[in-house]
């Protein structure tokens, strides 16, 4: 892992890493997007807007709605319809990223404190129960049914993602195939939906279509699998997130899982007590990185997301090569090297 922060580092210095490629390129119409945004987060009622900016404003790659503009633009599509819908999807990730700070108690999001801390649970729901249906107007805004259902389709699978992850949660069986199935619900949804209305939008083949849905669920899988390991290895100034909260509320996520799959009876009963029973104390979180450093589980995950990055990759040749399509491509092995 050293090595890979080490080229990502170099990357990022040379500024070629294909998210800021993206970023550069697409600089006028994320201007417009954020335009948006900053509009859509308007209300006579101030917490409202204070909470929302709060986040918003602290940054965020915003990755989801680049890939909208990404596919769009590499369909040659209308890119002013897209702007309404890449702010939607933004809106979606930050409603998300409220509730989520909520249920997992934690108090770091963005290099910042959590807004759920600053402004309370209660505030931070609402309001991102307020993001949620702004998205939905903005939606609206298209005018295409066929991407209202996309877009409110991802809204519900998201939210059963994360119902189901609370009954894995703790639960030490969890096997590899229900923890992707919680993954591919409340991340991988949102950015095949975020690929896939660039498509609709751009008035693709129903091949082209189901590609970029493809492709987008299978980036947003290695994406959530990346950031599952980061939980346990990352540098948290440069992550910007608390690690160790995934172990803390005792999540089922890869490297976990990978650990549980070799336990013998020893480890067996620390992770029943920790993650199965929550009783934690100082040393466990140190105790847990040495289980799964010793089952080779960080490996095993980033290997994990490596297949569903190549896969991501293969669906895109259907789709005549240009210069979105190879970053599109590039983007896949990013999000594996990513340590923020
Ligand atoms: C965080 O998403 C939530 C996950 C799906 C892991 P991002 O890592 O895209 O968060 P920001 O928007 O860049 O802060
Ligand atoms: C992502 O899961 C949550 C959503 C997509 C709603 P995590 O809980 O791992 O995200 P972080 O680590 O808090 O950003
Ligand atoms: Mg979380
Ligand atoms: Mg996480």
């Amino acid at each position: 892992m050293q090595t890979q922060n080490l080229k990502m580092n170099d990357v990022m210095d040379n500024k070629s890493n294909p998210l800021d490629i993206l970023s550069d390129l697409l600089d006028q119409d994320m201007n417009q997007v954020n335009a948006l945004i900053i509009q859509n987060m308007r209300s006579d009622v101030t917490l409202i807007p204070r909470l929302a900016q709060y986040l918003i404003m602290a940054g965020g790659k915003r990755i989801r709605p680049l890939l909208t503009l990404a596919s769009t633009a590499m369909f040659e599509g209308p890119m002013e319809k897209s702007y309404h819908l890449a702010a939607a999807v933004e809106f979606i990730h930050t409603a998300t990223l409220l509730h989520d700070d909520v249920v997992d108690e934690s108090n770091e999001r963005r290099g910042q404190q959590a807004a759920n801390l600053i402004f309370g649970n209660q505030a931070s729901v609402l309001v991102g129960d307020f993001l949620f249906s702004k998205s939905f107007q903005m939606m609206v805004k298209s005018g295409s049914l066929d991407i209202l259902r996309i877009l409110s389709n991802a809204a519900a699978i998201i939210a059963q993602g994360e119902v189901l992850q609370l009954s894995t949660t703790n639960d030490i069986k969890t096997s590899i195939s229900e923890y992707i199935k919680v993954i591919e619900s409340k991340t991988a949804a949102l950015f095949a939906a975020s690929c896939e209305v660039g498509a609709v939008l751009s008035t693709r083949s129903v091949e082209e279509c189901k590609a970029m849905r493809n492709y987008g669920i299978k980036l947003g899988n290695a994406f959530q699998i990346i950031d599952d390991t980061l939980d346990y290895i990352a540098d948290q100034e440069t992550l910007g997130k608390n690690i160790g909260d995934d172990f803390k509320e005792g999540k089922m996520t890869a490297p976990v899982i990978f650990a549980l799959q070799d336990a013998n009876d020893k480890e067996k009963l620390f992770w029943e007590r920790t993650l199965g029973d929550k009783n934690q104390s100082k040393n466990d979180f140190e105790i847990a990185i040495s289980y799964i450093e010793k089952h080779k589980s960080i490996e095993k995950s980033l290997n994990l997301a490596n297949q569903y990055a190549n896969d991501a990759k293969k669906e895109l040749n259907i789709i005549q090569n240009n210069k979105y399509r190879s970053l599109l491509c590039d983007l896949s092995d990013y999000v594996l090297s990513r340590n923020f």
